[in-house]
């Protein structure tokens, strides 16, 4: 295969790891249909992928993962700096020389038997002055396929190198090299304890190795786009968040721009596609998991999304909570650890429909109801079952979604899941005390144990634990910094709760009427309507926004209280985590404190 580019730097680094990692063959991929149809059949063909019926869901299929390979490994995954105080308490560290000495004896040899593919691609636009290039090297056909709908794989990256340019080299094997003759097995991945999910934030570098899951191996996503790129943008005076975007266009088609972030399991994707119910309000979304923000010239903060997919959890993905999401997968869609029906489509618990049956995510014939020998109800598909979608084939996608400059953004949003204290909304007296907010976002552990009384909140600043790239005191400290930038052209920040509960019942509806939440941020935006000053922020003056919901009184009244005796325990709580960050906590949080 002749080589299609003359990156002098690329060039060299291909070379490199295929000394290595000793490939059959090394294959330089191009993104197009061909190849993806080719990658498919030949997956089908061994075995590893599952043909969707044509009609029911086109050009569609679904993987079985290893069972021990089904989820981001936080505990394998490292902040390599060169010195230890740069990675900081939210990560992993190893000295990089170390860890690179012990990544090389697992990856000498370790693609043996197997094509080397290198991955051209794009974060963000190709040519935006806000994206970023990434060379991907993997052994996996299955990361190929979806790096070509979760990012832009193209040759005309290739030519924006020429022969000097920079990019940022992603490294990925599976870890799991074929002797001759050795039948491959359907997912091929290395043991939990030989996994490494590796960044040297100094090199802009990203050694991935044995697992072909998600995060852990479309190196573009929580790898480049956010560990790497918020260690870059910390340095450069930019921003990398693990934020959906959305549009939200009045009656009058003024558009506002807003940004949220929530830790796992809050909605977020649900958030990004919401239906609105405010009559000539209409949302479209940019992006459900990562922006990328600069400052633009008129000096507001500009945002693009650096995906080209959706890479969403698909239990609990129904007509009533996410149609839009459903929609983007209708077909061209990879779908991972799901069931696959008798008349080969695909479903998940909480798809809002029956499933006659099928085979599981774990290959094996299935039925609803089916249960273990402790009487345990067997999942069909995993809790963290996957569907790869393209972000174009979304109904509700932003016609602008790929503009190379981005969109301003006017409004920031944070959360978490509190059954009780934090009420819907309350907005921030200023970005700093925003800044606070997004730092001590905070959601608390599963419901059981809520019943034990003394909970102890779950912390998840800016819901980047997983995703800072340095050191997360350096990095509370950057978001300070932005603001003072930004000045009073900085978004306003609040904050958000849909989980309040009454019992087992869910006092706000959520969902769709969450558009009411977002109106009123907008209208006060706009100063328009009036908020009344309480102990933790701005809150709505009456209820209005809730006009027309069937919410009693006393609903309300739940939905707004600010329980000072309780949000002091949880300042307290949160005095205790932060104090982790140690000499690095920026004063001004202590400030706000
Ligand atoms: C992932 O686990 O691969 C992933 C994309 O994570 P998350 O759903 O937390 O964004
Ligand atoms: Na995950
Ligand atoms: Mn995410």
């Amino acid at each position: 295969m002749s080589v299609p580019t003359k990156n002098k730097k690329l060039i060299a680094w291909v070379n490199e790891i295929a000394a290595m990692t000793t490939p059959e063959k090394i294959i330089w991929c191009d993104g197009s249909t061909e190849e993806y149809d080719r990658l498919m059949a030949e997956m089908v063909e061994s075995g590893m992928a599952i043909k969707l019926n044509e009609k029911l869901r086109p050009n569609s299929f679904a993987f079985n993962s290893d069972p021990s390979d089904v989820a981001r490994v936080e505990g394998r995954t490292y902040i390599a700096s060169v010195k230890e105080e740069d990675a900081g308490p939210t990560n992993n560290w190893i000295d990089p020389v170390e860890l690179k000495k012990i990544m090389t004896e697992k990856y000498t040899g370790c693609m043996k038997g197997r094509p080397l593919y290198v991955i051209p691609f794009s974060m963000g636009p190709i040519g935006s002055p806000i994206a970023k290039i990434g060379i991907e090297i993997t052994d996996s056909p299955y990361v190929v396929v979806n790096m070509h709908t979760m990012t832009r794989v193209s040759t005309k990256v290739y030519d924006l190198l020429g022969t000097d340019g920079d990019f940022i080299p992603c490294l990925h094997s599976v870890g799991s090299p074929l002797e001759p003759g050795q039948k491959d097995s359907r997912w091929p991945c290395a043991p939990i304890e030989e996994k490494y999910i590796a960044h040297f934030p100094e090199e802009n570098l990203i050694w991935s190795y044995g697992s072909g899951y998600g995060g852990n191996a479309l190196l573009g996503k929580k790898c480049l786009a956010l560990r790497i790129a918020s260690a870059m943008a910390g340095r450069e005076g930019w921003m990398a968040e693990h934020m959906l975007i959305l549009r939200f266009t009045n009656p009058e088609g003024k558009k506002y721009h807003i940004a949220a972030a929530f830790p796992s399991a809050c909605g977020k994707t649900n958030l990004a596609m919401l239906q609105s119910t405010v009559p000539g309000w209409k949302v479209e979304t940019i992006g459900d998991d990562i922006a990328w923000m600069k400052p633009g010239k008129d000096g507001r903060l500009y945002a693009i999304n650096p995906e080209a997919g959706f890479f969403g959890v698909a239990p609990g993905t129904s007509e009533g909570s996410n149609p839009m999401a459903l929609a983007s997968c209708s077909r061209d869609a990879i779908f991972t650890n799901v069931v696959v029906t008798e008349d080969k489509d695909v479903w998940w618990e909480d798809m809002g429909k029956e499933c006659a049956g099928g085979t599981d995510w774990l290959n094996r014939p299935w039925k609803p109801g089916m249960k273990d020998a402790d009487g345990k109800k067997i999942l069909g598909a995993h809790p963290n079952s996957r569907f790869t979608a393209k972000a174009e084939l979304c109904p509700v996608i932003c016609p602008d979604w790929e503009d190379p400059e981005g969109v301003p953004i006017d409004i920031f949003v944070f959360g978490g899941k509190r059954t009780s204290v934090m009420p819907l909304v309350h907005e921030a007296f200023d970005f700093e005390q925003g800044v606070y907010m997004g730092a001590t976002a905070s959601s608390e552990p599963t419901a059981a144990a809520l019943d034990l009384g003394n909970v102890s909140l779950r912390f998840d600043p800016f819901a980047m634990t997983p995703f800072i790239g340095y050191h997360g005191g350096d990095y509370m400290q950057h978001w300070f910094d932005m603001g003072e930038m930004l000045g009073d052209k900085a978004p306003k920040v609040f904050y958000v709760n849909w989980f309040q509960k009454d019992g087992k019942r869910f006092v706000w509806p959520g969902f769709g009427e969450n558009s009411r939440v977002l109106k009123w941020m907008c209208d006060r935006v706009e100063g328009k309507v009036d908020a009344i000053e309480t102990p933790i922020g701005m809150m709505p003056a009456n209820d209005d926004l809730a006009k027309g919901l069937d919410l009693a009184k006393e609903d309300w009244e739940r939905l707004m209280k600010v329980d000072t005796v309780a949000f002091k325990k949880t300042l307290e709580d949160a005095k205790v985590y932060l104090a982790k960050f140690g000499d690095k906590l920026p004063k001004k949080m202590t400030e706000q404190l």
